[in-house]
């Protein structure tokens, strides 16, 4: 591997004032599929029942979740730089470059199919708790794709060094920043970070993407290149990826230190800034289960009614049960059906279930409520537990006021 790198130093990046970011070289989208919930940046979900109608979301229904305008990256003109900071005072960091062409073609192409989800998802939630900061997203804001490109643990073990030895003193502390070649209102650009050990795991499954269902990925999704964490919140994915830094800290970015963070429920606008640095950020998910069809006030014309949805939980872990109630929580029953498909190599369930159950009767004064069991028996709360980011709302999912017609009898 010798020959694809050399010594060099990644381009300074300026901040650009919030007024200044130009979103006006931004992609064309396919609206319909969306409810927009941000213009600049593009932030928007896919309707509910669109999202569950394929286990394997299309690009132009995958939600979309960006800080700042898309940028116009030249597949051959983009490096990708990587480096390993020294852990002594002088913090020294020796980088080296990575063409595309090089990331395409110098390792084996691994192929994995995992669900992103926002840690923001379901924030309307938590909203109507108490105000909360960040933009009210509905339960939308997952999806699940294919993705493909070089496992990144074989690019740090030949470009930066890194001992393949998991139980290495480096590799236990360790992080590996990501920094994408955008700019953002919050900070000089996206940045994040994920312990080296997740990225050095074989069984980990983090992978430079390059391809998303077979195709080159889009511009929202982050061509030419972005991380994939599976089994993690999307915020750690990073997109339009530039900067890889291995380095003995978390990344110093704003979304690494001042965002995605579980915050005490007695801390709020007023006393938020003392607080970032007492909580840890976020890594892997938590146990998630939605009914995303029929919707509220919905009014079900068939006989049979087929109450449908998605759930999904953190590092790997396979969803074990879903159950629905019909009445409010008193009963529950086992859903007929749940499809989740582990990934073939490791035999991690990175990907979502998609459940479905189909009901004879809905009473229109009683409401259906869903909930997950994953593998290790974690189970979600029956009511929403506030924090200020409203971030990893996981309670259980109500869904009050469908109506079902009567049908003529035959
Ligand atoms: N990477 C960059 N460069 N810029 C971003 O704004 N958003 C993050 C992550 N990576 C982001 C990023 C967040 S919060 C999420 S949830 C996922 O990308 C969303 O990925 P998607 O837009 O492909 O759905």
């Amino acid at each position: 591997m010798e020959s694809a790198h050399h010594t060099v130093q990644p381009p300074v990046q300026q901040r650009i004032d919030e007024h200044d970011l130009d979103y006006t070289h931004d992609p064309a989208r396919v609206l319909h599929n969306f409810i927009v919930r941000a213009q600049r940046p593009f932030n928007a979900e896919p309707t509910l029942p669109l999202l569950v109608s394929d286990y394997i979301t299309p690009s132009d229904v995958f939600f979309k979740r960006n800080h700042g305008p898309i940028p116009d990256i030249q597949l051959e003109h983009h490096q990708v730089f990587i480096g390993v900071q020294k852990d002594d005072a002088s913090g020294l960091v020796e980088w080296k470059s990575l063409s595309m062409h090089d990331i395409m073609t110098k390792w084996p192409k691994a192929t994995i199919t995992a669900s992103l989800q926002c840690a923001g998802n379901r924030r309307d939630g938590l909203a109507k708790v108490k105000e909360v900061k960040g933009v009210i997203w509905g339960a939308g804001t997952i999806s699940n794709a294919v993705w493909s490109g070089p496992r990144l643990c074989d690019i740090l073990k030949d470009i930066a060094n890194v001992p393949e030895d998991l139980l290495h003193d480096m590799i236990r502390t360790f992080h590996v920043s990501f920094e994408a070649n955008d700019h953002v209102k919050e900070d000089i650009c996206y940045g994040s970070s994920i312990p080296l050990r997740k990225a050095m795991d074989p069984l980990g499954d983090v992978i430079l993407a390059y391809e998303m269902n077979g195709q080159p990925l889009t511009r929202d999704h982050g061509f030419p290149l972005r991380v994939i964490v599976p089994g993690y919140i999307g915020a750690r994915s990073v997109k339009f990826l530039q900067n890889i830094l291995v380095q003995p800290q978390e990344s110093s970015s704003f979304f690494q230190r001042r965002d995605y963070k579980i915050l005490p429920p007695w801390i709020d606008s007023s006393n938020v800034e003392s607080a970032w640095d007492t909580a840890s950020s976020l890594g892997e998910m938590n146990v998630q289960c939605v009914i995303c069809t029929p919707a509220e006030h919905e009014v079900v014309k068939s006989k049979a009614v087929t109450v449908k949805g998605y759930a999904i939980s953190g590092g790997g872990r396979a969803i074990y049960r879903v159950e629905l109630s019909l009445d409010g929580g008193r009963t529950w029953e086992a859903v007929d059906k749940i499809e989740q498909t582990p990934d073939p190599k490791s035999g991690m369930y990175w990907a979502w279930a998609i459940w479905e159950k189909k009901v004879a009767k809905i009473n229109a004064s009683s409401e259906l409520v869903v909930r997950a069991y994953d593998s290790s028996g974690n189970i979600q709360p029956e009511i929403p537990i506030w924090n200020y980011r409203g971030v990893m709302n996981n309670s259980i999912h109500r869904v009050a006021n469908v109506i079902q017609m009567p049908q003529p009898s035959m």
